[in-house]
């Protein structure tokens, strides 16, 4: 492990104010959004659409790492450019997700476990050998009556572990993501205890296994009570919960947090990462960033609709997501910004 290139990558997608996009939808989770869309469920038509956004003129300006799946890493443009290599030309560094997807956890009902490790280390080099600087692994956690199990966290948080350490090993950024879902209707304060546990019990075991905290970057979800509860909190108490929930579960030394939105809409992210970094910025020790996919991608899908006729209008919706984005990881985001002139 070289931790100098760990910590330069780290330094270079979150310079300027810039964050991540996460555009590594698995394929059928992106036909999911494709349905909804009208658009046709095929590998052209995925390629197309990660096309589109690679190539969205100044997307440069507010991303500066993009997480790839691994059909993406492996397609090119229309002029026959990796999409890869497009993205390190205009300085944003290309990621790539490595998990396998979720699956259930035996025994415990309702549950999931992350796949993935197999043959890690050798999909790692071979990442590297076409760009890949940084990967992703992605586990998730569901509130609901007893759960999440302590057996169900210790799963995952090993196999974040594990994947993390690879990573460093081939002297790629490991993003650790533990998501709790929002699915449920859970109260904030129930996704405050468990996003707690998850996290203190993942740190506890990446020290355990030596990871290196200052090479490394979370992913986790906002503090938010779930999608079917009445509860309604502010954007300062959303962002109050969420600091405070962080400032005692993660080291000081790690450099960069990235939220994932986790499905709260566009507007409704942007709001609490500006909160979180407006009014705790003399407090946190971290930057506070994002690594978004549906909250800077969807209105750019939605207006595309697989017509290369709304190609150029999808493309200034991603620009504009992107960049509210970066104006929010600055904590100099306003409801007036919104507007696309
Ligand atoms: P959302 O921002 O849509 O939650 O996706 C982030 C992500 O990459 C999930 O793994």
């Amino acid at each position: 492990m070289d931790k100098q290139i760990l910590k330069d990558t780290i330094k270079q997608v979150f310079s300027n104010g810039k964050g991540i996009l996460a555009m590594d939808e698995s394929n059928p989770t992106c036909n999911k959004r494709f349905a909804a869309n009208g658009i046709p469920e095929t590998e052209e038509m995925r390629r197309k659409y990660r096309q589109l956004i690679v190539s969205t003129p100044g997307l440069n300006e507010s991303i500066g790492g993009a997480i790839l799946s691994d059909e993406t890493i492996r397609q090119k443009t229309d002029d026959g450019q990796p999409m890869a290599d497009l993205l390190t030309h205009a300085g944003i560094i290309p990621g790539i997700k490595v998990d396998m997807s979720t699956t259930s956890l035996s025994g415990f009902p309702n549950e999931k476990i992350t796949e993935g490790l197999d043959g890690l280390r050798e999909r790692l080099a071979e990442y590297k050998k076409v760009g890949a600087r940084f990967a992703k692994w992605r586990a998730v956690i569901t509130i609901g009556n007893d759960i999440p199990t302590r057996a169900c966290i210790k799963a995952n948080v090993n196999a974040l572990t594990m994947y993390a350490t690879l990573c460093q090993e081939a002297d790629i950024v490991p993003i650790v993501e533990p998501e709790i879902l929002m699915d449920g209707n859970h109260s904030m304060q129930r996704c405050y205890e468990v996003t707690e546990e998850v996290l203190k019990t993942l740190f506890y075991h990446l020290y355990e296994f030596k990871v290196d905290f200052e090479g490394m970057i979370l992913k986790p979800n906002m503090v938010i009570a779930g999608k079917e509860s009445e509860e309604r909190n502010s954007v300062d108490a959303v962002a109050q919960a969420t600091a405070n929930c962080l400032l005692a579960s993660v080291p000081a030394t790690v450099p960069a947090i990235a939220f994932l939105s986790g499905g709260q809409s566009p507007q409704k992210a942007c709001e609490h990462l500006n909160a979180i970094n407006k009014n705790f910025k003399d407090q946190l020790p971290w930057i506070v960033a994002f690594s978004f996919a549906r909250a800077i991608q969807q209105p750019c899908l939605d207006a595309w609709k697989g017509r290369d006729s709304n190609i150029e209008f999808a493309q200034k919706l991603l620009y504009h997501r992107a960049k509210l984005s970066t104006v929010a990881r600055l904590g100099t985001y306003n409801s007036k910004m919104e507007d696309l002139r």
